[in-house]
């Protein structure tokens, strides 16, 4: 509505930016440019500048931008069903689940829009379960420096309080303990424990992949004390790691897994995966009006054929090695400053021993690279699984350069 007092409407040709300041809530800090176009491993902004694209939206972006058969199967759908409710059936829906399926260890979905609601389900899933078959326990065990979401149930997950400290005072019923300490997972289960939830790598956190040691025991702790495994594979799936799901390289199986960010790569979804004892949500237990629509769902099924017809968890791989190799060469010039290269498949972490992160992200945009820090000293690179030896090679120079500049 507008009134006296209101802001101008936008100008057509308006700056982007400007208007951002004046109008958006400001919870981002942005990078200064207007990404316009995008195809494959690029984008461009609005200036007519290409980058190479290291960062995927965050890890969402897993055949690159705009792919032909996303493009072709979005434009296909949108031009049959966009959108029912959940209370008709409709087809893409369940074509997708059965992929999901088939392709895990696990045996029904329940579709979200993303991966804090996602997680959000989980959560939900367990309290359930716990009231069923655990005498109402409720409690669930995360790890500090996780990262599980912003909603207030999955902030309150999430191990680190700077995402919670503004919002307090956080729901009850999430306890955090360190990651990889096996020790300190057992003395924190208690008869109050539903579930346990990790990443079997973390991400926001920079890369730090759970050691499979740790990962097996907490499966095995879960067996003991009759706690849910729960897996965050929000951004460890969808091939990131070099196999399907994260899981299957450290032998364990999840309960409960949950995803979003790839799955249909760049369309907004999420998705709730429980072997049939956990599924126990019933009519009327859990809802979303825009969740798992025909559109998101086809564009999930065309995302995740082709990964697995392309084998992209093996491109991952063999382009994550290809990096690691590049920066280790890199490492060992003296000036260089890396202290440290984590790797989980086509997911890398680069640390630096002093506060340069920020300058070297700069450096790689201004001269056409884009990347993402996850603190003052590291760098992390999360690009599309499509990435051919060319890109690899393409960014090494450049991050390179940045990095000896
Ligand atoms: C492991 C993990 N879980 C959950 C989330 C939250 O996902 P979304 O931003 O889609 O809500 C993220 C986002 O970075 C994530 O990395």
């Amino acid at each position: 509505m507008t009134t006296a007092t209101s802001p101008a409407p936008a100008a057509a040709g308006a700056d982007t930016k400007a208007l951002e300041q004046q109008l958006y809530m400001r919870t981002f800090a942005r990078q200064p440019i207007t990404l316009v176009r995008g195809a494959g491993v690029r984008v461009w902004d609005d200036e007519g500048k290409e980058y190479l694209d290291f960062l995927a939206g965050i890890a969402v972006n897993v055949l690159g931008h705009c792919p032909p058969v996303l493009v072709k199967t979005v434009q296909e759908q949108v031009a049959t069903l966009i959108h029912t409710t959940n209370l008709y059936y409709t087809t893409p829906q369940m074509d997708l689940a059965q992929l999901l399926v088939q392709h895990s260890v696990l045996d029904r979905v329940f579709y979200a829009n993303s991966g804090a609601e996602a997680n959000e389900a989980a959560i939900k899933l367990a309290r359930k379960w716990g009231k069923r078959h655990k005498n109402g326990a409720y409690e669930i065990i995360t790890t500090w420096n996780s990262f599980h979401g912003r909603t207030l149930a999955t902030v309150a997950a999430t191990g680190n309080r700077h995402y919670q400290e503004p919002f307090d005072p956080m729901p009850a019923g999430f306890k955090h303990v360190a990651f990889n300490d096996l020790e300190a997972m057992r003395e924190a289960v208690t008869d109050q424990t539903v579930a346990i939830l990790l990443e079997p790598v973390q991400g926001e956190s920079g890369v730090h992949a759970a050691t499979k040691d740790y990962l097996q025991g907490v499966r095995k702790l879960c067996d003991e004390r009759n706690v849910l495994f729960m897996l965050d594979e929000v951004q460890s799936g969808m091939g990131r790691t070099g196999t399907l799901w994260a899981y299957e390289q450290y032998g364990v199986e999840p309960y409960v897994m949950t995803l979003a960010k790839g799955l249909a790569g760049g369309l907004p979804i999420g998705a709730c995966l429980a072997k049939e004892h956990a599924a126990v949500f019933e009519p009327g237990d859990h809802g979303s009006t825009f969740a798992g629509n025909p559109l998101v769902c086809a564009a999930g099924y065309a995302v995740l054929k082709e990964i697995l017809d392309k084998d992209l968890a093996g491109n991952a791989e063999r382009m994550g090695q290809r990096i690691v190799a590049g920066l280790e060469e890199l490492q060992k010039e003296s000036d260089s400053g890396i202290t440290e290269i984590r790797s989980a498949g086509l997911w890398v972490g680069i640390e630096f021993g002093t506060e340069k992160a920020t300058d070297i992200l700069n450096r790689c945009r201004e001269n056409g690279l884009l990347v993402n820090k996850t603190s003052n000293t590291a760098i992390r690179l999360a690009p599309p699984l499509i990435l051919t030896e060319a890109d690899v090679d393409q960014f090494l120079d450049i991050f390179g350069r940045a990095v000896s500049a």
